[in-house]
Formats: structure tokens, C-alpha cells, sequence
């Protein structure tokens, strides 16, 4: 198996991103919020809300498990599933991390009007996000196979260098 698995923090692109690199390069796109959604049959704020976090990313990880036995797919990420040892292990072992890296700013921006993050509710400003972001960076980093900077570039753009890097 060949995956590649976009990472990143949440509003960097990965959804976006990866349905452009999906109709660019014809490989089929997974995102695992979208299968969490469907598996638990709630939105995202709702498996927080009854269940806890904890919940959520042993979801994920089955959701990966899953995922590392399907055909070579464009796997676009939640952006918490990357800070789990576990997760990065079984991504590295069917196929490559690319990391879409962003600004706070960047991120502040695109998450300012979405209700769908429970972990940025009361917290859509510089500073938490910030804050929330230097606790992170450095999981990113360390999973990253291909490093991808997004700030003020387009979807289509960022898809085609991702193309270029990574052999489809
Ligand atoms: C999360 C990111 C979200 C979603 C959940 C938790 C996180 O996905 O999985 O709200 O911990 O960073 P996006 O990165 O697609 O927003």
C-alpha cells in the first residue's frame, strides 16, 4: 500500500487539498472525519460531546487500521490524528506523511466561522490557537516525510507540488 496521508493543524487545507490531489492525480480520496461521522452516525461535536475525546481518537485509530488495509488512497487527516505515536507508526508503515504547515494566522482565518471544531470553541483567536499550535508542531515535524508551506498560496497550487513530490 502507497498512502499518502495529509497532515496538519485544523483549517491548514487537508480536505480542500486533498480533493484537489485526488481529481489531479485520479487516486481515490479518504477523510477520516468524514468516516468517523459516518461510523458513529453524528457530527464530530456530537462524538465529543457524548462520548469525550478519548473516544474520538481510539476511533481514529481503528479508522486508520482500517484505512492501512484499503487500496493506495489521498488520505486527508484530521488534524489530531497525527499527535498519537501509534498513528504515526501504522501511517509510516502503508505509505508517506506530508505535512500542509500554516500560520496561526493562516489557520485563525479559515476557522473563524466553522462550529464544527469542538476543541476551538471560545478559543478562535491568535493566541489560543498559537498556543495550541506549539504543542503540536513538533509532532508534525517529526512525522513529516514532505513539509508543505500554505500561507496565502491556492488549493490547486499546493496540490500540484505535493504531485510532483510524491511519486503516484
Ligand atoms: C481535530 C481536528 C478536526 C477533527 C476534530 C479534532 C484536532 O479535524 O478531527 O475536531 O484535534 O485537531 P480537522 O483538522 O479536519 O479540522
Amino acid at each position: 500500500m502507497n498512502h499518502i496521508f495529509l497532515i496538519g493543524f485544523m483549517g491548514a487545507g487537508k480536505t480542500s487539498v486533498g480533493k484537489a490531489l485526488s481529481t489531479l492525480t485520479g487516486v481515490n480520496l479518504i477523510d477520516t472525519d468524514s468516516l468517523a461521522v459516518e461510523r458513529e452516525g453524528r457530527s464530530i461535536p456530537k462524538i465529543f460531546k457524548e462520548y469525550g475525546e478519548g473516544y474520538f481518537r481510539r476511533l481514529e485509530y481503528l479508522i486508520l487500521v482500517n484505512i492501512s488495509e484499503m487500496p493506495s488512497s489521498v488520505v486527508s487527516c484530521g488534524g489530531g490524528v497525527a499527535i498519537r505515536d501509534e498513528n504515526i507508526k501504522l501511517m509510516k508503515s502503508c505509505g508517506k506523511i506530508c505535512y500542509l504547515r500554516a500560520k496561526p494566522q493562516t489557520i485563525l482565518k479559515r476557522v473563524e466561522y466553522s462550529n464544527n471544531r469542538p476543541l476551538l470553541e471560545g478559543k478562535k483567536n491568535i493566541e489560543d490557537i498559537t498556543g495550541l499550535m506549539e504543542q503540536r508542531v513538533h509532532y508534525y515535524e517529526n512525522a513529516a516525510d514532505i513539509i508543505v508551506d500554505v500561507d496565502d498560496r491556492k488549493t490547486l497550487e499546493i496540490a500540484e507540488e505535493i504531485r510532483c513530490l510524491v511519486d503516484f
